[in-house]
């Protein structure tokens, strides 16, 4: 059985007939039928079920799909990290969620650039679940983002718990003379949530907070990004709760007010492939630790290895 018989397989598995699948994979209809054939003799079972239409697999076929499925995927990771491992220019891709561009994101960047010059860096914003997708299959060598995803072919580093603030139209009743807010204040008011997809993202974080505290709020807006749900702030559609980081975002139109409740936080997670151990990725990992240090931002320790 050579690598091949598992992408065919794969392919008329998904797509459930012969023709979609050789399409798919840009080969005959026959030759495909006979590499399908063969898998089947070589292996001594049946994949799919004799005459279905649409085509079934069998229970032992479907077996056999997770663990091909598992296998092309190790192959792809495999591939990544060999073009990394290979390359003689050195290079890292960085994947991003918007609102670390709040954090310590460009700081991180600069300073990384400058300490490693011969390192071309390339960065692209994406959702947390983009990023695990795009490190299995070796497009991007780091993530950083805000979810905690479990998959095995991925490492995680949780950096840091950002506390979530509030933040409301100049003028609220809700930042007149109030330093700190509850989550039951803020019922009353529409709650402006982001980014509304992919899911789950920080808008889940947000609910999560006060689903956690049997709260309810009142009215909920959806909104693709960060900056939208500010405007909207601004405009006076509702209050939102954002990660701390957005105080530095000063605008004239937008109050922020801190919460009372130190559970109330929002993770900074780095994301790795799990059996990527490049020198590069421990570099950025150690440069964010001694900036963290350096500006006194509390983070949280590294396990001892
Ligand atoms: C931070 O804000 O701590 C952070 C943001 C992006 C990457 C790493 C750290």
């Amino acid at each position: 059985m050579e690598l091949r018989h598992l992408r065919y397989f794969v392919a008329v598995a998904e797509e459930r007939n012969f023709t979609r699948a050789a399409e798919r994979l840009h080969i005959a209809q026959p030759p495909l039928s006979r590499q399908i054939q063969q898998l089947e003799e070589s292996l001594g079972v049946l994949l799919f079920e004799r005459n279905s239409r649409p085509l079934k697999l069998t229970d032992t076929g479907r077996f056999f799909y997770t663990h091909a499925l598992q296998l092309l995927a190790q192959t792809t990771e495999l591939e990544a990290m060999m073009r990394r491992v290979g390359k003689i220019e050195r290079a890292m891709s960085i994947g991003f969620v918007g609102s670390t561009l709040y954090g310590m994101l460009p700081r991180i960047i600069r300073r990384f650039r400058t300490e490693h010059a011969e390192i071309e860096l390339t960065l692209h914003e994406m959702s947390t679940m983009d990023q695990i997708k795009a490190l299995k299959e070796g497009r991007i060598d780091v993530g950083f983002g805000r979810i905690r995803h479990e998959d095995p072919a991925v490492r995680r580093v949780v950096l840091r718990e950002e506390r979530m603030i509030v933040a409301l139209p100049v003028g609220h009743p809700l930042s007149i003379g109030r330093k700190m807010l509850a989550l039951p204040d803020l019922l009353e008011d529409t709650l402006i949530i982001f980014p509304k997809a992919p899911r789950p993202s920080f808008a889940d974080q947000v609910l999560a907070a006060f689903h956690d505290r049997a709260l309810r709020p009142g009215r909920i807006h959806e909104v693709r990004e960060l900056q939208i749900a500010l405007g909207l702030v601004a405009m006076g559609e509702g209050i939102s709760v954002v990660p701390s980081s957005v105080y530095g975002l000063k605008r004239d139109d937008v109050t922020y007010v801190e919460l009372d409740d130190a559970k109330l936080v929002s993770p900074i997670i780095m994301s790795m492939r799990t059996l990527d151990e490049s020198e590069d990725l421990r570099a950025m990992l150690d440069m964010i630790y001694r900036l963290y240090e350096e500006i006194g931002m509390e983070y949280i320790p590294p396990a001892q290895e």
